[in-house]
């Protein structure tokens, strides 16, 4: 059976919360709309900026083998979801990920083999966004977790969308639990 948008709606988000055996720091429906996006935008580097439990990253390096790199101010999964780092060729950096010099180099290195995308999920998302967005080349794409949570379209955040040409991607992806909105960088 395939799964709807619709079925998103009526699916708790607590209900699947794990991935790879191991918490996920995304709901279900979250998953869902990752598999959507990548199918339209094709990143060739992924940056995630927060790794909390590194589950999501699997599903990231599954997509860009060899090329997803993601930062937490802790240390590194170990285990199952280590041994799934090592396998896809994911990039582990122990790191602030607020340092601007440090946005401005990792973007710069994920841009080296493509398009890339840039995963928001720290613990400041407002201020992550607007430290990276900016840094975005076109085709490029950012997206936010905890958006109308964490996250909101304040006037200085759609400052930065204007000024960086960044077109929403998909709003009816609100409202499903999943608290993702994707951007894409246009001409
Ligand atoms: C919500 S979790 C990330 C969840 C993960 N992206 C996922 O979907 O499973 C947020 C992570 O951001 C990290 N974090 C918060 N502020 C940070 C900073 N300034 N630099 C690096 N990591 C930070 C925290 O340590 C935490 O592990």
């Amino acid at each position: 059976m395939l799964i709807t948008e619709d079925h998103l709606r009526i699916i708790p988000w607590k209900v699947a919360n794990v991935f790879l055996q191991s918490a996920l720091g995304q709901s279900f429906s979250g998953l869902y709309w990752f598999e959507k996006f990548f199918n339209v935008h094709h990143p060739q580097a992924i940056l995630e900026l927060g790794t909390g439990p590194g589950t999501l990253t699997c599903l990231f390096g599954m997509h860009c083998p060899d090329h997803v790199v993601t930062c937490d101010q802790h240390e590194g999964p170990d285990g199952l979801i280590g041994e799934v780092y090592r396998r896809l060729g994911i990039t582990y950096c122990k790191q602030d990920v607020m340092d601007p010099a440090y946005a401005q180099r990792a973007v710069a290195q994920a841009q080296e083999a493509g398009r890339c995308f840039i995963f928001c999920d720290n613990g400041n998302k407002q201020a992550e966004f607007a430290l990276y967005a900016p840094f975005l080349s076109v085709g490029d794409a950012i997206a936010v977790h905890d958006f109308g949570t964490e996250f909101h379209l304040t006037p200085e955040a759609n400052l930065i969308i204007e000024h960086c040409k960044l077109k929403r991607w998909r709003e009816d992806s609100e409202g499903d639990g999943s608290l993702l909105a994707f951007w894409i960088k246009e001409e």
